[in-house]
């Protein structure tokens, strides 16, 4: 088991003080990395005491520490799950040999994208919902808003860790870039485009931590199979973070559902008593199951083939597939050819981000299907809509399609838009019933049910953030 030195300036379990000048080079990172949380980090919120979980060891049975934080003093650290010294690659061209410590000058490429783009996402989440604060539906859900955005921010160091480590100058240079792009900004947009997106209201909240944090999910499941043993490490560490992330989008999608289904058993209308209608919560699913479907990218990729062949990236839980070399055989995509839907065939490695996305569809449908258990005796069923429906990524992009997946002309498609995703009257519903914020202990707003219970056993009524030093 790793030691893990809580008291560094910077906490780690990689023996960071035995290497000086990276020591050095991240001490002078963090007064960038604080700049960056105090300026784009919840806005309003910085000298708020707030109950939230540090991580003090990485092994699966007590890594978590709970305690009053104020953020910008929360412990953002570097750790690495445990490394396996007999651990070998398990697919692609180099199947079988012993996993890298050092980055092959070949792949050096490619992993910095891989990296950097990874490490992107993760404080442009933190940008996006930076004022959600103000319009929080009860303390225990603005303390699960910062506990995800503190760990979106250790997620930027486990990142920057790997750049300053293995790339060198390149890799210093893009760490400092990870401070400098915005999410939403035209002239320094982040890299990718669902982590433009804003997210101004708590519904939305919900759908990107359901959604979009899923599909971070079943990438670092990917990057934890890779051969450079240094990144599947910090990705085995961070998907222990991000099960958290699920948990607060799923269970904050449900509790709205739960609150309308409520009235509606008791024959009430969900619009006229200050909750969310489901046609509605469909509107918003669609929306974001769709941008975070384009986070796979295409459906039939040469860069998916060439990280799978060369280690980087693999299939999440590779070890659940037979074949690990995927060159023999082929794998059936569905493309857009000459203005029709062609069923081809294809080399399978040139699917393998139609495999990934394949696994989180799965993923996503379990998701709806606890949703739906509330909402069965109501006649209404959630649906995730067709792969080919609002796409802007892959053989469907910008072409028109109904939810179904029916093929509609563009006129139709913007005349039924309204039905199909969140309008801008939905928004201003939506937006309304979240003016002000809930900040007593124990209340809940009137459009969300509370929780089946707390946070680490305390009860739901707990003073999860002291909203009064706001
Ligand atoms: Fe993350
Ligand atoms: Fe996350």
């Amino acid at each position: 088991m790793s030691t893990v030195s809580l008291n560094d300036k910077i906490p780690n379990n990689v023996d960071l003080s035995s290497d000086k000048r990276l020591q050095r080079a991240l001490e002078q990172w963090q007064p960038g990395f604080l700049a960056w949380w105090k300026e784009m980090g919840p806005d309003g919120f910085q000298a708020c005491d707030t109950y939230l979980r540090t991580a003090i060891s990485v092994d699966a049975g007590g890594w978590a520490h709970f305690d009053y934080v104020k953020m910008p003093d929360y412990r953002w650290g570097i750790f690495l799950a445990d490394p396996d010294d007999e651990r070998k690659i398990g697919f692609g061209d180099h199947l079988g040999d012993p996993v890298w410590n050092e980055v092959p000058g070949e792949y050096r490429n490619p992993l910095r994208r891989l990296i950097v783009t990874q490490g992107d996402t993760e404080p442009a989440s933190v940008e996006q919902q930076r004022q959600l604060g103000k319009t929080c539906p009860s303390l225990y859900d603005l303390r699960n808003l910062f506990q995800v955005n503190v760990e979106e921010g250790r997620h930027l160091w486990a990142m920057v860790y790997l750049l300053h480590t293995y790339f060198g100058r390149d890799g210093r240079e893009e760490a400092e870039a990870l401070l400098q792009r915005r999410s939403g900004n035209p002239d320094k947009p982040r890299i990718l485009e669902a982590f433009n997106e804003p997210i101004e209201d708590w519904l939305s909240f919900f759908m990107f931590t359901t959604f979009t944090d899923r599909d971070g999910k079943f990438q670092l499941l990917s990057l934890a199979e890779s051969a450079f043993d240094p990144l599947a490490r910090t990705c085995r560490f961070m998907l222990t973070e991000e099960a958290h992330h699920m948990f607060v989008g799923q269970t904050g999608v449900g509790r709205v559902v739960q609150r309308t289904a409520e009235l509606l058993r008791g024959g009430q209308d969900p619009r006229a008593n200050g909750a969310i209608p489901l046609d509605m919560l469909q509107r918003y699913l669609n929306f974001w199951y769709t941008v975070s479907l384009d986070l796979f990218g295409s459906e039939v990729s040469t860069n998916g083939a060439s990280y799978f062949a060369g280690g980087l990236k693999a299939r999440p839980k590779e070890e659940r597939f037979a074949d690990h070399r995927l060159l023999d055989g082929a794998a059936r995509v569905e493309l857009f050819e000459d203005g029709r839907i062609v069923a081809r065939e294809v080399q399978p490695r040139l699917a393998v981000n139609l495999a990934t996305r394949k696994a989180y569809q799965e993923d996503c449908q379990a998701a709806l299907d606890k949703w739906n258990k509330l909402v069965a005796v109501h006649g209404f069923e959630f649906r995730l809509p067709s792969e080919r429906f609002h796409r802007s990524v892959g053989t469907f992009a910008g072409l028109f399609f109904d939810p179904e997946g029916r093929a509609i002309s563009d006129a139709e498609f913007h005349r039924r838009a309204p039905e199909f995703l969140p309008s801008e009257a939905d928004q201003a519903y939506v937006r309304s019933l979240m003016a002000k914020p809930v900040s007593a202990p124990g209340t809940f707003a009137n459009w969300i049910a509370p929780p089946a219970r707390g946070i680490n056993g305390r009860p739901e009524d707990f003073e999860y953030v002291r909203w009064n030093e706001a």
